[in-house]
């Protein structure tokens, strides 16, 4: 696919057919990741792979008990989706087969500028294998809680950056209105 087609025709999905991505795609979303730009080549990238539905679920259900009962401070922007939240039937990962979630490592100063660029490489990717994809930022707090990382052998330094869902797409959605670039100097 050509990379402008890729970066048009991608859409956040969230709504996914029951079938598992294989592995070797995974391996290839993987690789792709690690082929982004890194400040000094440092590569502070660590991924984890999710592909337990059961477990999918349960990490949704912490995530959103997570983000109630921590993150709804006063003016927090996420005040907004507390009724969804707070529904039980709501699966945060909209009951995508697969999570991979990209840590950075404390090696770089710019450690998390390169894995947003490794995220983008993996959604891109992702769209040109026929895949559907979703960045969820409603995993981040609880991802990063001590206690979770321990639980899936992440390194306590390491930080979860960029938790993406992945799986086939139910149906094609529409391609979202994207603004025009505010362009504030040109000279
Ligand atoms: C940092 C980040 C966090 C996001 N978190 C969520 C999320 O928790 N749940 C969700 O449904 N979408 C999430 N999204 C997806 C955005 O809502 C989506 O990218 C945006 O609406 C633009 O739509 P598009 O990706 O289809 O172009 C997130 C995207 C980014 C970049």
């Amino acid at each position: 696919m050509d990379l402008f087609d890729a970066m048009k025709g991608r859409r956040s999905i969230r709504n996914y057919r029951e079938a598992s991505v294989e592995k070797e795609t995974v391996n290839q979303l993987l690789h792709a990741a690690t082929l982004a730009p890194s400040a000094m080549n440092s590569q502070p990238w660590a991924f984890t792979i999710i592909q337990n539905t059961a477990l999918l679920k349960k990490l949704s259900d912490q995530a959103k008990s997570y983000l109630i009962d921590h993150c709804m401070t006063q003016d927090s922007p996420l005040n907004k989706y507390h009724s969804i939240l707070s529904k039980s039937d709501f699966n945060i990962f909209y009951n995508a087969s697969t999570l991979i979630t990209i840590y950075a490592k404390p090696i770089s100063p710019h450690a998390l500028e390169d894995c947003c660029l490794a995220a983008q490489n993996l959604m891109l990717s992702a769209h040109a294998l026929g895949l559907g994809s979703c960045w969820i930022g409603f995993a981040s707090p609880f991802l990063n809680k001590v206690e979770t990382k321990k639980e899936f052998g992440v390194p306590e330094s390491y930080k979860a950056v960029a938790p993406i869902i992945l799986g086939y797409p139910h149906d094609t959605i529409a391609l979202k209105d994207k603004k025009p670039p505010e362009i504030i100097n040109w000279q």
